[in-house]
């Protein structure tokens, strides 16, 4: 089958499924390409934390009314080192609170606005890739319900994550990588249990790192450091509850068991490719870049790459004017990188590394010690928490 479209969008996570809802309401057509089910897509459990940018994005462009009644609006969080809590008040220190609202659940109400639009959305296609993109005629090739499709477009989006096939498709010498890779993972839980704090905890402890969050009041999201090839079947649940009450243990936290319903490991890494484009090819969120999760920075930027990226294409389409979208990269970077300053900064303040010396332990501690005792410090921390400004 020959098909055409104006813009391809390679994956329908965040980055793929907003980039398309935003040039729907543009007068813009796409298709969105996926490799996976819908079902699995919809309940791929991932991170859980809006910046506030992204929360008035979604009510502006009409997806705020499930995220208003469901969500939870966060103003601050806790720190708990040295068996201390201590509070960061995102509001009285910049003005902001975060939105804790699972990815998938943004997922669902993205996909639902795309099938309320009757513009195609495609899951399980194979064989996809991508060609003639460094010329005028980009091309997509992909397998669905065993028929091979040949779709032309004028711009092809690779919002197909850390895994997909745009990225590894650029022609080598005209991108880099750079890369770092953590000696730590982050053994994940979902459970249906009270909440133990009102708010989100990060903990610094001598046997490693844990992060109390939560996805509604009947549901924990819990993590613990543990290594990054951590086998989940070494973790019994009373192995996960026992650990996180020693990481956990403080005045102001009792921390609330229930039935464990899922159980993962995610390793942990830092990467951005450069430059984010390559002729009529643009990648846009983990295609692009990733973050470890200790700034709750993964999903949020995917929304940052694909609003310049659709403001760029509008600008294209509209007057022929060409500069927002050869400037997509370096605009999306700028941002990008004070994003991996951020998440690199939160993991080595929180995390145990093997190895590390005495002192290095107490400068750690100083530094926590340092972030929430001076106004300064902690607003830096709450400022790029609740979101630095799109751009
Ligand atoms: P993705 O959500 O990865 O979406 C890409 C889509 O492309 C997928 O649906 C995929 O199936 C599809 N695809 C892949 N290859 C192809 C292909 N060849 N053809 C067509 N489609 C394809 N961030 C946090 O902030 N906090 C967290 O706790 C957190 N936990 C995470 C846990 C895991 C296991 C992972 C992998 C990531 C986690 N992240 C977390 C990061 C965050 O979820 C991502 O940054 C976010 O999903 C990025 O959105 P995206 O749309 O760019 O990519
Ligand atoms: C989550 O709820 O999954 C979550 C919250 C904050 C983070 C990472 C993950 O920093």
């Amino acid at each position: 089958m020959q098909e055409r479209t104006q813009v391809a969008i390679i994956g329908a996570g965040p980055a793929g499924l907003m980039l398309g809802h935003l040039l729907h309401l543009a007068g813009i057509d796409s298709v969105v390409i996926e490799a996976r089910s819908r079902s699995y897509v919809e309940n791929r459990i991932r991170a859980g934390v809006l910046e506030h940018h992204v929360v008035d994005v979604l009510e502006q462009i009409g997806l705020g009314e499930r995220m208003r009644r469901e969500g939870l609006p966060h103003e601050g969080t806790q720190l708990l080192f040295g068996g201390v809590l201590h509070r960061i008040d995102f509001q009285a220190l910049v003005g902001h609170s975060v939105m804790v609202y699972g990815q998938h659940e943004v997922v669902r109400d993205l996909i639902a606005a795309r099938q309320a639009t009757g513009t195609p959305l495609l899951f399980d296609c194979t064989d996809v890739s991508v060609e003639g993109y460094e010329g005028g005629s980009p091309v997509v090739r992909y397998v669905h319900g065993g028929q091979v499709n040949t779709l032309a477009c004028d711009l092809i989006a690779g919002c197909d994550g850390f895994h997909g096939v745009c990225r590894p498709s650029l022609p080598s010498g005209s991108w880099r990588g750079f890369d770092r890779v953590y000696p730590f993972g982050w053994l994940g839980i979902l459970a249906e249990a009270p909440p133990s704090s009102d708010e989100l905890v990060y903990a610094n402890h001598d046997r490693g790192f844990a992060l109390l969050s939560m996805r509604s009041p009947t549901v924990q999201r819990m993590y613990l450091q543990c290594a990054p090839d951590e086998d989940v079947e070494a973790w019994s649940d009373d192995r996960v509850w026992s650990e996180l009450s020693l990481r956990l243990a403080c005045d102001g936290i009792a921390l609330q068991t229930g039935r464990i319903f899922q159980k993962s490991v995610t390793p942990m890494r830092s990467y951005v490719a450069e430059p984010m484009q390559c002729g009529r090819l643009f990648l846009a969120g983990d295609a692009a870049h990733i973050v470890p999760p200790t700034g709750a920075k993964g999903m949020n930027s995917a929304v940052g790459d694909v609003l310049l990226l659709s403001r760029a294409i509008e600008r294209w389409y509209g007057s022929q004017d060409d500069a927002g979208l050869q400037g997509y990269s370096a605009a999306a970077l700028r941002r990008i990188w004070k994003v991996q300053r951020f998440s690199w900064w939160m993991t080595t303040l929180f995390h145990r590394f093997d190895g590390a010396s005495d002192f290095d332990r107490r400068v750690q501690l100083a530094e926590l010690d340092y972030v929430v005792g001076s106004r300064a410090a902690s607003a830096a921390l709450a400022e790029n928490y609740v979101g630095l400004p799109l751009g």
